[in-house]
């Protein structure tokens, strides 16, 4: 790297707008969504996607609610002539749907395009030329007069042969590619032209689409850009006004946010971003990022785990872990702080989420709004805390740890997870948990246990095994567990208090029916918990107890 950058790269010049309106505004309604997936997304991919994975996203598309859909580039291919054909003939697009075609402007091109629209009810035709310095030097050799003699020609071509699509409704689209790199008074200009051969009126709007192609500045910049253009083009109530940003400074979602601050109608962009280098801006977080400030985007997704699996299948791409809303880790929580956390607020939503707004700490919004789980919320691993380990426990076995017993198992279960190295699962927990109190059978092992009352008291006789040597026990008190404690002491074996019970039934998918939690001290001071399943409750808790003693032992 240089160690003086700026002999070899410029700073991006400031727009000329005096004022401006953006900063102040806050985002209140959806814009008009269009999914260019099956274009720029296309494009991008290592191997374009064959008809019937085209077809199958584009019903996906359709299903998430999208009414315009860039469906290709027909004269590009026959795949993609092929394709927009299939749509047409097999009318697989609903009578609300836009299918969006792009062309340059060169005759053939347009001619080519043309035929595939034949007997569409409803299309877009989106012509583009590339507009800033750069590419009318490096890549055309043209002057700006002629850069906006290419885009007249295209329009008009385009124009002359509407005849051809009666009885179609028809849109049009002209883009200034790389916009964001145009300075904005030659973009008003070829944008005006194009509009002076269309002539759109505010019946019949055109869209304007303004594109981030290459990202090249802040997104501030880009929403200077666009409040310019929206501010100082004619007739603007003509038009529409499309974003259409890429990724290249990973602020593709805030220009378009922003871009929408500024004034702009209408978002271009493709699901989980995937598009040319960086991507095309990301709709489905552009969507969720509405969503979770209570404003409806117009589009669903009811399962995202679905859509996740259609689109890396079609596109051979896959969704990173982190990323925003879809991403496999996202509602998943590795410290133990924010487990603790994500817990005490799931429980609080639960009891009083009717009466009030989604405000559970670190998760953005309800996993389940967009068909997740709270089950994938918190994993376990060595970084874990109690929270985590007793969420897991309970949300998968209803296995209801006492607050005292979660912070004596969970460090137990930390050195485990530790020295496993890696994250475990539900049932490895439950395994743990199961070895050291449950399973806890030695030195003393319960062999019978049997009550009488008298008189409000009760006597308890008890054979255990200790090392597996028979032991009578005998002992009274005002329960069972009182007894037990009180045979322990007069048979001299062991002086000890119960200090915590509880217990509740086990889920049904468990063979035994209720499990204990005890909690003894003993006379030098130790204290242990313990724990005690059976069929029946007074044996949980008198295995609870003896759980208890032989950790105490160990
Ligand atoms: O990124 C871009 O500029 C494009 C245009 C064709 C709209 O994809
Ligand atoms: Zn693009």
């Amino acid at each position: 790297m240089l160690t003086e950058p700026s002999t070899k790269y410029k700073a991006f010049p400031p727009v000329p707008l005096a004022v401006r309106q953006w900063p102040s505004r806050t985002l209140v309604r959806a814009p008009i969504w269009c999914s260019v997936d099956l274009r720029d997304g296309n494009q991008a991919l290592a191997i374009p996607m064959n008809v019937s994975q085209k077809l199958e996203l584009f019903q996906t598309l359709v299903k998430c609610g999208f009414k315009e859909i860039e469906v290709g580039f027909p004269s590009a291919s026959n795949t993609e002539f092929t394709f927009n054909r299939r749509l047409i003939e097999e009318r697989r697009a609903p009578e609300d749907v836009w299918l969006q075609v792009l062309v340059q402007a060169r005759e053939d091109l347009i001619e080519r395009t043309f035929d595939s629209l034949v007997g569409a009810k409803k299309t877009i035709i989106h012509l583009y030329n590339s507009t800033s310095p750069a590419q009318r030097r490096v890549v055309f050799g043209m002057s700006p007069k002629e850069i906006i003699g290419v885009a007249v020609r295209g329009a008009r071509l385009i124009k002359e042969r509407l005849q051809r699509l009666k009885g179609a409704e028809v849109m049009l689209q002209y883009s200034p590619e790389s916009f964001s790199g145009t300075e904005v008074e030659f973009a008003k200009e070829i944008s005006e032209a194009v509009m002076d051969v269309w002539q759109p009126t505010p019946e019949r709007k055109m869209i304007l689409n303004l594109p981030d192609t290459v990202e090249v500045a802040m997104p501030n910049v880009y929403a200077d850009q666009i409040e310019w253009i929206c501010s100082n083009i004619k007739n603007r109530d003509s038009l529409i006004i499309s974003l259409h940003t890429h990724n290249d400074r990973c602020t593709g979602v805030a220009a378009t946010e922003l871009g929408l601050l500024a004034g702009a109608d209408r978002v271009e962009g493709t699901l989980f971003g995937n598009g040319e280098r960086t991507g095309n801006l990301d709709i489905v977080t552009v969507a969720l990022n509405l969503y979770m400030h209570g404003i409806d985007p117009k589009l669903r997704f009811d399962d995202m785990n679905a859509l996740r699996e259609v689109y890396e299948r079609c596109t051979g791409m896959s969704v990173p872990l982190r990323h925003p809303y879809a991403g496999e880790l996202v509602f998943t929580a590795f410290s133990g702080s924010h487990q603790d956390a994500i817990k005490k607020g799931l429980n609080e939503w639960a009891k009083n989420g009717r009466d009030r707004h989604w405000d559970v700490p670190y998760l953005t919004i309800d996993p389940t709004d967009i068909g997740r789980e709270y089950r994938e919320v918190i994993r376990v691993n060595s970084q874990s805390g109690k929270g985590g380990v007793a969420y897991l426990l309970e949300s998968e076995y209803g296995i209801e740890l006492p607050k005292e017993l979660q912070r004596e198992f969970g460090p137990i279960a930390n050195d485990e997870v530790d020295r496993l190295g890696r994250e475990v699962s539900a049932a490895e927990l439950k395994g743990m948990f199961w070895r050291e109190y449950i399973e806890r059978t030695a030195p003393w092992q319960l062999q019978s246990f049997e009550t009488e009352s008298r008189n409000g008291a009760v006597r308890c006789r008890s054979t255990l095994l200790r090392d597996g040597q028979p032991v009578q026990l005998s002992g009274e008190g005002n329960g069972p567990l009182a007894a037990l404690v009180h045979g322990f002491g007069a048979a001299g074996l062991l002086r000890f208090e119960i200090t915590a019970y509880s217990e509740h039934a086990l889920s049904a998918s468990e063979e035994a029916a209720a499990i204990a939690y005890i909690q003894i001290k003993r006379a030098d001071g130790q204290s242990r918990w313990g724990a005690g399943v059976d069929t029946n409750i007074e044996l949980a808790s008198v295995r609870a107890v003896l759980s208890a003693i032989n950790r105490s032992e160990a």
